[in-house]
């Protein structure tokens, strides 16, 4: 069996014309959806995803502020801005794009933002929400997973989910959204004794760690829908997943490819919190 490749940008696209949608209805009861992201430094890949998220801002109609800081931007100027933008009614999305330079506690910035403009999805009181089952905004790229998941038809309920990697920004909250979506869910990561035992069982199984290759064909149930977040580089530079692609497509039933899997749901995802916050805000 080959496995179906799950098209991340064709899905996106559908998504974002839905969003666009939104947007002109918001727009015609005179909100427009803004989001604002602050940079601080100058971390090459960190512009590129900061690019793309105000492009595709543009695209769907929505307002979009983007502040880039000097590196030696200090901890209180951060706070300051997020403070005026906590204040500004233009904006309903706030994002400080990760990492931080080191002098920045991250811990303390992504608790000034208000939860409700928090289109990342990483202010405690949301990941509370979130672990009790409450409806808020959603870390973007799990969000995006559940959206992929419904798209191909793969409902959790009942089925075994197994997520590798427990990172606050992907794994902790996927495994929650399929929790919540009643599956059964086991985490897996770099302390894991036997990883072929749990990912072998996997109905669903989620890669999250950043090692190139680290699932093979072996890790793999005959079937398994195969998600891949990784983001690694290899000896030329390509960009490639956690998964070893050629081979675990011959076991699995559906699987995502890097790139143009998981990737291009980010931003669409942030696009769709952006929207809901602004909702939320004017209660409309
Ligand atoms: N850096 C890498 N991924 C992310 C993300 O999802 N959000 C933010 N803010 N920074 C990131």
């Amino acid at each position: 069996m080959t496995a179906t490749i799950i098209d991340g940008t064709a899905i996106s696209k559908k998504v974002r014309e839905d969003i666009a949608t939104q947007v002109q209805e918001l727009k015609n009861k005179g909100v427009t959806p803004g989001l604002a992201v602050i940079l601080v430094g100058d971390n090459q890949a960190s512009k590129t995803y900061v690019a793309n998220k105000e492009k595709t801002c543009r695209e769907l109609g929505m307002y979009s502020v983007l502040l880039e800081l000097p590196e030696s931007t200090s901890q209180e100027e951060l706070l300051a801005h997020i403070n005026d933008l906590n204040q500004d009614e233009k904006i309903h999305g706030i994002l400080v794009q990760l990492p931080l330079p080191g002098h920045i506690e991250e811990k303390a910035v992504l608790d000034a933002i208000l939860p409700e403009k928090d289109v990342d999805g990483f202010h405690p009181v949301n990941i509370g929400r979130l672990m009790t089952g409450q409806d808020t905004l959603f870390p973007c790229t799990p969000y995006g997973i559940m959206v992929m998941l419904d798209h191909i038809g793969c409902n959790p309920e009942g089925k075994h989910a197994v997520v590798v990697g427990r990172s606050n920004i992907v794994g902790k909250p996927v495994g929650q959204l399929l929790l919540n979506r009643n599956a059964t869910v086991t985490y897996c990561h770099s302390k894991t004794a036997d990883l072929a035992k749990y990912t072998s069982d996997a109905d669903i199984l989620i890669a999250a760690v950043g090692v190139r290759d680290l699932i093979r064909a072996e890790h793999v149930k005959p079937g398994a829908v195969v998600i891949d977040v990784g983001m690694n580089r290899n000896e030329e530079g390509k960009l490639c997943g956690d998964v070893a692609f050629n081979d675990v497509k011959e076991v699995a039933s559906f699987i995502t490819p890097v790139p143009k899997g998981v990737g291009p749901m980010t931003i669409t995802m942030l696009m769709h919190n952006t929207v809901k916050a602004a909702k939320r805000i004017h209660s409309l």
